[in-house]
């Protein structure tokens, strides 16, 4: 039995006493939360005073993104070493917004997953399609592209650990969620494309859904049988709404 996880990606939201009021909503809430993982995914210059409220939690923290360098010369850079200092569990890779915006290519970030898990951290890999991408019918050809990278460099028992999140493109930020069905076709072609290789790997990964997930929609989503949890963006940054995700992610 696989265990959902919900993680928000604040992305580059937040202030000193905005994340204290969140997370203390959170925390407040996060009792009725029986089941299933929770995380947030802050930004980096946030990352101790998170630590510092959710150390002794049900709640683990994490980051964005993460440099493939250990250490030394590579101003504006984070290394792992560095994240792990702030007992961070998860790193999320290879998010849409830093493939397209940072030029981050499916090899980049296929180290990226290669140095959290050297580092004993949990990355959150995240693949999706564009918009054009899945109107020229090539969904499943993207993310098994993306996830192959990830194969390729570290074998397929690497993703045993590790957590994919399916991000379609078009549906974050935009309020556009994919339909129930929709999502689940693409979970479970992902999981069907890890079986051929190593079918308890297949079982065992976790696959988040992201994309605009949001209170009203969690729980239909949620209850598709390969959707393992979400990845959430702007309705993380609601307390009441992010505890209604967690919530409908008991199982
Ligand atoms: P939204 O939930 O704001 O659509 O963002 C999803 C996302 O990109 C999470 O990583």
């Amino acid at each position: 039995m696989r265990k959902p996880l919900i993680a928000g990606n604040w992305k580059m939201n937040g202030s000193v006493a905005g994340n204290k009021s969140l997370l203390d909503g959170i925390l407040a809430g996060i009792g009725a939360v029986k089941t299933a993982g929770v995380a947030v995914c802050v930004p980096y210059i946030y990352i101790p005073e998170v630590a510092a409220r959710l150390q002794g939690t049900s709640v683990a923290w994490g980051a964005q993104n993460v440099s493939t360098e250990a250490k030394g010369a590579f101003t504006g850079e984070i290394a792992t070493s560095m994240l792990v200092d702030f007992h961070c569990q998860y790193v999320i890779v290879g998010h849409s917004e830093r493939r397209t915006l940072y030029g981050e290519t499916d090899t980049l970030v296929a180290t990226k997953y290669g140095v959290v898990r050297a580092a004993g951290m949990t990355p959150i890999l995240c693949v999706g399609e564009t918009l054009q991408e899945r109107e020229q019918g090539i969904t499943e050809q993207v993310v098994a592209r993306q996830i192959n990278a990830v194969i390729q460099a570290h074998g397929v028992a690497s993703l045993a650990k590790g957590v994919i999140a399916y991000e379609p493109v078009w549906a974050i930020g935009t309020g556009k969620t994919a339909s129930p069905q929709q999502a689940q076709d693409v979970h479970a072609y992902i999981r069907s494309m890890l079986a051929k290789q190593d079918k308890t790997v297949a079982e065992g990964v976790v696959i988040q859904y992201g994309g605009s997930m949001n209170a009203q929609n969690a729980a239909e989503l949620l209850a598709m049988p390969d959707i393992d949890g979400g990845l959430i963006g702007g309705a993380s940054l609601k307390a009441e709404d992010f505890l209604t995700i967690c919530k409908a992610a008991n199982r």
